[in-house]
């Protein structure tokens, strides 16, 4: 793994600059000069940056080597991680900030302030979504344990679960989507979902194992077949990653 491109450090500093100069007002600690600061703030008649608005979000970086995935280049990996899941976490910083701002303009029509509202939702989905796939990937593709279980009870066996969640996958072949393989805690079931985009989830599924449909994610590698590339995919499960997941997901709906 290049260590200059992923650095946590220089990743950081990259992405939250961008948003920084949208930000009304900094956000102040917990400390008792920050406390007094807060006071005095307030007394004269500033708002406080709500904590759901910082814009601070921070790039995860990548957990294994993209030049070691097999079926998938270093470039595509790197390109996707950097410009569009790294895209995703600058846009969400600078929505967040926007929200921020727009608090203290008590004219804003709704319909403007929907817009934005919109846009939190979406850029939420695309960056939690693509760091639950970055993470699920870098494995050597071999289930066991516990998610196999899961996927025995609700699919009779992991050919037949493997056959659906591809063949879901497929269906977002040359547009956009997520397929995600959830658990859900309300219903204690486990289900392939397709998604449309990021706001698409059932509601209480917990994803276990997440694949990125958007074109963004194979294009360069595989052009318009979406297949191959989702075989390419199924070959680099971290499927350890999955199993921590499914153990959180049983533990929450018990
Ligand atoms: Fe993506």
């Amino acid at each position: 793994m290049n260590e200059k491109i992923f650095s946590r450090r220089k990743a950081i500093a990259s992405m939250t600059a961008g948003g920084a100069g949208l930000a009304l007002a900094s956000f102040i600690g917990n400390s008792s000069a920050g406390a007094r600061e807060r006071s005095e703030n307030m007394t004269m008649g500033q708002t406080e940056t709500a904590r759901a608005f910082r814009g601070q979000h921070q790039p995860k970086p990548l957990a294994f080597d993209p030049a070691k995935v097999k079926g998938l280049s270093e470039k595509l990996i790197k390109s996707h991680w950097e410009n569009n899941y790294g895209g995703a976490v600058k846009a969400l910083n600078a929505v967040e900030q926007r929200l921020s701002a727009m608090l203290a303009d008590k004219d804003l029509p709704p319909y403007v302030y929907g817009d934005l509202k919109r846009e939190e939702l979406v850029r939420t989905g695309s960056v939690v979504l693509h760091e639950y796939y970055f993470a699920n990937l870098g494995g050597d593709g071999k289930a066991g344990g516990k998610i196999q279980d899961l996927i025995k009870q609700w699919f009779g066996s992991y050919e037949q679960w493997e056959a659906e969640f591809k063949r879901t996958a497929n269906a977002l072949g040359g547009g956009s989507g997520w397929t995600i393989l959830s658990y859900n805690v309300h219903t204690g079931e486990v289900h392939n979902y397709w998604a449309w985009d990021h706001m698409h989830n059932a509601p209480t599924s917990m994803p276990l194992l997440v694949l990125d449909m958007y074109e963004h994610a194979y294009h360069m590698d595989y052009g318009a077949a979406a297949a191959k590339y989702v075989d390419a995919f199924m070959q680099n499960v971290n499927w350890d990653e999955v199993n921590r997941r499914a153990e959180a997901a049983v533990k929450a709906g018990s």
